[in-house]
């Protein structure tokens, strides 16, 4: 998005990364803003999309990426865990879906994609809230994608497959050591072999589908789940 000098918010409960974020924008031709917050509250997501309306005027895409992760023994998971996952996975995305609708609605369009996985259709035992949340992120997304196609508000929904981020790498960590596996790396090349495509995705080749489904899809495709994973995910 910074490549084609959109103006660009990143919002993120992780304060102390913005300054560099907005860095990296600009220095593509972006104009930035980076909104401290936290989207498992309450509030958190109307006060994103208020200060991005606040900034810029005006608002034509959300992406809804943010997800908390956490890896739990099936027998030992924890309320809390299961509370911050929802509340961050789901209710932040409804809630941010809402409230920008609103103001797509005003400007008559609009695009809001959200970030779902294939793990919301996969059995793991040890990743039951995150897996559930995700399989309601594909609930929300239909939700939303038919109540506001009315508005020329398209609503659909990205599934990347396994990209080495924070969130995989420490994800994967905790599998190794719940399947009593000593060998990560083994364990990693497992897991890649399991990819038709032989290979891991990346942000950046993710990214690609995100900005297609934000300004190049036809604006006919609405509720769709663009599969991103070299053949991991298949309809
Ligand atoms: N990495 C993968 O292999 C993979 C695969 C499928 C789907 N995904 C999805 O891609 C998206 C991006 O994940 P990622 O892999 O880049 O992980 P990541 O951990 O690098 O990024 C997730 C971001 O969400 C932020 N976040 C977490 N809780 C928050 C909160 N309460 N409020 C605001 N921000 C919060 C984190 O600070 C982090 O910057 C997620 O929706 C994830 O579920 C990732």
């Amino acid at each position: 998005m910074a490549e084609r000098k959109w103006h660009v918010i990143i919002a993120d409960i992780n304060a102390a990364q913005g300054p560099e974020i907005v860095r990296q924008l600009e220095e593509k031709g972006a104009e930035a803003l980076f909104v401290p917050i936290d989207l498992g509250s309450p509030d958190g997501p109307k006060e994103m999309i208020r200060r991005s309306i606040e900034r810029f005027g005006r608002l034509d895409v959300l992406v809804n990426c943010a997800a908390h992760a956490p890896v739990e023994a099936f027998m030992e998971m924890t309320a809390e865990a299961w509370e911050r996952t929802l509340h961050v996975n789901i209710r932040g995305v409804a809630l941010a879906t809402a409230v920008a609708a609103e103001q797509m609605k005003k400007q008559k369009g609009g695009r809001i994609i959200n970030i779902t996985s294939p793990a919301s259709r996969m059995a793991l035992p040890n990743y039951a809230a995150y897996a559930a949340s995700k399989a309601a992120v594909d609930s929300v997304t239909r939700a939303a994608a038919v109540e506001l196609a009315r508005f020329n508000i398209q609503v659909n929904s990205v599934a990347p497959g396994m990209m080495d981020t924070p969130l995989q790498l420490r994800t994967e960590e905790v599998f190794a050591r719940l399947e009593e596996c000593s060998d990560l790396e083994s364990f990693r090349a497992q897991r890649t072999a399991r990819i038709p495509a032989g290979r891991r995705t990346d942000c950046s080749e993710v990214a690609q589908a995100v900005v297609w489904l934000a300004a190049d899809a036809p604006s006919y495709i609405v509720a769709e789940r663009l599969n991103i994973s070299g053949g991991l995910d298949r309809d």
